[in-house]
């Protein structure tokens, strides 16, 4: 059977580990090429690695995302060497993990910058490669904490209410164009950055990266009239429903 994703351009955010690697890998499978984006050259190269065995093709930039130019360069290479994106995932992040009070002001911006600045520039630097897509997707990977509140994560709440601020709004703007604008709020996930944030929880009970990356596909490869706006994916074992 042809491979759902072949001579499909994606860019992925965070691509050097993590939900960010699991997605790309499972973009390949379906034959996308990928351009991969985050500042570990050799992390992106072990992912490329991973693509390439997958089925698809690879392009590593490496991206600094609380830099406006060298998000800026991302499109600017994917433009040039491909001509064309049909996938924006908004994937790359990170947390802070301190009570408000022993929280700084760059703690505060970091966690703005990464998680909610640079999608807002990727997404404004890419919609016009997009529109000229069949059928353009934006991703943005938000989290529980996008919609809920937590002790001791006042940064990185802020950052991802701000990022699903950002994707509904941007979700209305593009209703009648050929751009779907999907948000992902998972819980904990088997990563790095939830050991940092979340070492209480245990291993075994955390999704897995690869997880994530199967609704992620299934977003972009279902085809028809449903459409789901925000998917809130949680662990077996957490509470369900908030
Ligand atoms: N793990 C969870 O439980 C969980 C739950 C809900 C939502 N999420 C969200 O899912 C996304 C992926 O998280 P993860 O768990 O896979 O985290 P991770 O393993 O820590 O990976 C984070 C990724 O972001 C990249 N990155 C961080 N700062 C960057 C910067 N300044 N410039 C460019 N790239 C940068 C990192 O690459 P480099 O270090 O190589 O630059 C890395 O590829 C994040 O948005 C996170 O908030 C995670």
């Amino acid at each position: 059977m042809a491979k759902q994703l072949a001579s499909k351009v994606a860019i992925v955010t965070g691509a050097s580990r993590g939900i960010g690697r699991a997605i790309s890998v499972a973009l390949a499978q379906e034959a996308a090429t990928v351009v991969l984006a985050a500042r570990s050259i050799r992390k992106l190269q072990e992912t490329a690695d991973q693509v390439t065995k997958a089925g698809g093709k690879a392009q590593i930039v490496v991206t600094e995302l609380t830099e406006e130019e060298s998000i800026k360069n991302l499109v600017k290479v994917t433009n040039e060497k491909f001509s064309r994106l049909d996938i924006l995932v908004n994937n790359a992040g990170v947390t802070h993990s301190a009570n408000l009070e022993e929280t700084t002001t760059e703690d505060w911006e970091r966690c703005m910058q990464v998680n909610a600045r640079a999608p807002f520039i990727l997404c404004r630097e890419a919609l016009g490669l997009l529109r000229k897509s069949q059928a353009g997707y934006i991703i943005n990977i938000a989290s529980v904490v996008g919609v809920k509140g937590y002790p001791l994560q006042s940064a990185y709440t802020s950052s991802k209410h701000a990022l699903r601020g950002m994707t509904i709004s941007l979700a209305e703007e593009l209703r009648d164009s050929n751009i779907r604008v999907h948000l992902l709020c998972p819980g904990g996930v088997d990563t790095e950055l939830v050991q940092k944030v979340r070492p209480d929880i245990k291993r075994d009970e955390l999704m897995q990266p690869e997880e994530i990356a199967e609704l992620v596909l299934y977003l972009i490869t279902h085809k028809g009239n449903a459409v789901i706006d925000e998917l809130h994916i949680r662990r077996a074992t957490s509470t369900p429903w908030f």
